[in-house]
């Protein structure tokens, strides 16, 4: 089994406030992500698929068309956006939390990838954050 990961980027604003607590409440837990007025975060977002090498190609998918895919149902949707207010595929009662975000790509990635398997979404918020999901 061959793993192959394809890397993308994009930036986003978000904050986390549940508007069940306090402002006191939202700050003990989120801190600086509770700030009322947002704050952005540029993303790195890894898709990782998984199998066996075509004897044709060498490929286990064709790599364009997993970035093209990815492009087109996730960077465009998110990219430049604010993930609490403007994106559909985040539901309204849903934190867009980086846990919560990396289990709806994958969520929206699995059915669309055909030729491979797919075995992670990576998606990092600061240089020292990171989420992994494996379905
Ligand atoms: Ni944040």
């Amino acid at each position: 089994m061959v793993y192959l990961t394809r890397r993308e980027t994009f930036n986003a604003a978000h904050k986390l406030y549940n508007n069940k607590w306090t402002e006191e409440q939202n700050i003990e837990v989120f801190g600086k992500c509770a700030n009322k007025n947002w704050h952005g975060h540029n993303y790195e977002l890894f898709v990782t698929v998984k199998g066996n090498p075509n004897p044709d190609t060498g490929f286990i998918m064709n790599v364009k068309d997993l970035s093209r895919i990815i492009k087109k149902e996730i960077i465009d949707k998110l990219d430049h956006k604010n993930l609490n207010v403007d994106v559909d595929l985040i539901p309204e009662n849903i934190m867009p939390s980086t846990e919560n975000l990396a289990v709806i790509i994958w969520d929206i990635l699995n059915p669309l990838i055909k030729d491979a398997i797919l075995h992670s979404v990576k998606l990092v918020e600061t240089e020292n954050i990171f989420v992994e999901y494996f379905g």
